[in-house]
């Protein structure tokens, strides 16, 4: 069984989310990490027993454990976007000319518009290398309504533990804008080349 080390990120000083609220919200990162961990020694144990004896357990347990390595991994698409500082995309990257392409330059209005649907979840921009397009979706909670098996390029996490410290209850634009002032273009960058020629 694998047991997960949180990631250590490197995230300079940002322009509207404050370092107290980063740190937090690493703190809560960890905890899915922690949590996959501990929910995962229990199934290896119950996968060596006879595991119609745990039936109850098990099952809770395993719907947990996926909750909680979305959380793990969304959380580390995210907080790595920010590390080496903001920068934008240039007109030469294939990203940029893909985004061009599929949104006609309204892609960012459209990306907020998701992030800014009601409820806890993330604003998820995958690449479905079959259509060879790029698709966006929201992930309720962390776990409903993903894409199977399409890679995840931008992951924006629009919880309210995200915002509420900088922002109050009704700061999720304000947020939202903050986001993307800070987004390093690059990290998005390199992703999407990693996929776009699977
Ligand atoms: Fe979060």
């Amino acid at each position: 069984m694998h047991t997960y080390t949180p990631r250590i990120f490197s995230i300079p000083s940002l322009d509207g989310i404050s370092e107290k609220s980063i740190v937090d919200h690493i703190g809560l990162y960890e905890g899915y990490v922690k949590n996959f961990n501990t929910i995962s020694q229990k199934l290896s144990e119950y996968a060596r027993e006879d595991s119609e004896k745990h039936a109850h357990a098990l099952s809770e347990l395993i719907r947990r454990r996926s909750f909680e390595f979305d959380g793990m991994r969304l959380h580390e698409l995210y907080f790595e976007q920010f590390e080496g500082g903001a920068s934008q995309l240039t007109d030469t990257d294939s990203l940029a000319e893909t985004l061009k392409r599929e949104y006609q330059g309204y892609f960012e209005q459209y990306f907020k518009s998701i992030a800014l649907m009601r409820g806890p979840g993330w604003a998820l921009l995958y690449y479905d290398p079959v259509a060879k397009e790029l698709l966006a979706g929201f992930a309720g909670e962390q776990h409903q309504g993903h894409f199977a098996t399409l890679p995840i390029i931008l992951a924006l996490d629009v919880w309210e533990h995200a915002f509420l410290l900088d922002h109050g209850a009704q700061g999720k634009k304000a947020y939202v804008d903050a986001f993307f002032k800070n987004l390093n273009w690059g990290v998005i960058e390199k992703r999407f080349s990693t996929v776009v020629n699977i």
